[in-house]
């Protein structure tokens, strides 16, 4: 008996088998970058179309590798959003058509939850009686810090007021002309380099909230490449590796002071595509408010986008009956997610 699950909120089609025993039994993922690498950049009407010809061949799949067939799910968990709007659809209504079709219910989940919960695939939910989990989520769409109070509860603390760290990422490499992804290659090359790093500004390191910011690092990086046009493999290696030096201090930073704010956290999961890079994994067990703490991190194939992470929490909604009806609708932003909650109030640093 099992819960099949599906993703499908970007560029990657995802398929997972999860035993209700909480044993991973499959994870398929199908990812179009190389579509997308032609244009630089996830092309929507693209991605639906690509989810459209993939979803079907990946959830067989994922149910061949699981060695069970149709009648063995007990329940289809999916990503209702945020995401791309048409993206999520051809999930969510493959979903709803195998619920139905199954008479098995619909467990319709938030991809940034999913994202924490994939720190804890293979394990049991952690504990929220003893005290909430502080998640920063890392990626393409998203730079922000929660409090996971409870499975269905994400307090946001704080948000990135313009680019996810991940789009950051992502356009840097553009400028660099290393490719689509840009967080893997530049990952790559800076952990390759060993010399001076360029002085880059790490943003809001002095502001006094847990926002974060992304664009002006953008800028000072293509401002230096400006000044200095030639590319050749030494310039382009102290770019990225300087661009990324700034980008885990901002994160580092912002999540130390979260952690100062809020004392009683004891589990730290650091999640989403960004969480595969190796800087920000290292970095991240240098910090002191991290030391007193347990940080679980994803393994890298599990930050990026998986239908694991869905299959993860799709089984805690299980347990607990929390299902959803036919009609569930996708939503683009986390604002308009049932598991987002704003924390009202926020103690001085
Ligand atoms: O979580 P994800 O797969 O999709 C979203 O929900 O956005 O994250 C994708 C993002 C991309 O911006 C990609 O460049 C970045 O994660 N990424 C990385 C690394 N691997 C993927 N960024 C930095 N270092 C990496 N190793
Ligand atoms: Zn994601």
């Amino acid at each position: 008996m099992a819960i099949l699950a599906i993703e499908s909120s970007c560029d990657e089609t995802a398929a997972a088998v999860i035993a209700l025993s909480g044993e991973l039994k499959a994870s398929i993922v199908r990812s179009q970058q190389k579509v997308h690498a032609n244009y630089g950049g996830v092309v929507p009407e693209i991605a639906s179309r690509s989810h459209c010809v993939y979803m079907l061949p990946i959830i067989e799949e994922a149910l061949a590798q699981a060695a069970i067939d149709y009648a063995a799910l007990k329940g289809i968990a999916v990503t209702a959003g945020p995401g791309l709007l048409g993206s999520l659809l051809v999930g969510l209504a493959s979903a709803k058509a195998l619920a139905l079709g199954l008479n098995i219910p619909l467990i319709a989940v938030d991809h940034l939850e999913a994202h924490i919960a994939a720190a804890y695939i293979g394990e049991a939910r952690p504990d929220f009686s003893r005290a909430p989990v502080m998640a920063l989520v890392i990626s393409g769409g998203h730079t922000a810090l929660y409090l996971w109070k409870e499975v269905g509860e994400l307090h946001l603390l704080g948000n990135t007021v313009d680019d996810a760290v991940g789009e950051a990422f992502d356009k840097v490499a553009a400028q660099l002309q290393l490719g689509y992804p840009g967080g893997p290659v530049i990952d790559k090359i800076a952990g390759a380099y060993q010399g001076a790093l360029l002085p880059l500004p790490i943003p809001m390191q002095h502001s006094k909230d847990l926002q974060f910011s992304f664009s002006g690092l953008k800028t000072a990086v293509v401002q230096h490449l400006k000044l200095h046009p030639a590319l050749n493999e030494t310039s382009q290696a102290q770019v990225a590796a300087s661009f990324q030096a700034a980008a885990i201090e901002a994160l580092a930073t912002k999540l130390a002071a979260a952690l100062r704010r809020n004392p009683n956290v004891q589990e730290v999961v650091v999640c989403g595509g960004v969480a595969a890079n190796q800087g920000l994994r290292r970095r991240l067990q240098a910090i002191p408010e991290i030391k007193t703490r347990t940080l679980k991190i994803p393994p890298p194939k599990y930050c990026t986008d998986n239908a694991a992470m869905i299959a993860r929490l799709g089984l805690d909604y299980f347990q607990r009956q929390q299902f959803s009806s036919l009609d569930t609708a996708s939503y683009t932003s986390f604002s308009r997610s049932p598991v987002c909650r704003h924390e009202k109030t926020e103690s001085p640093q």
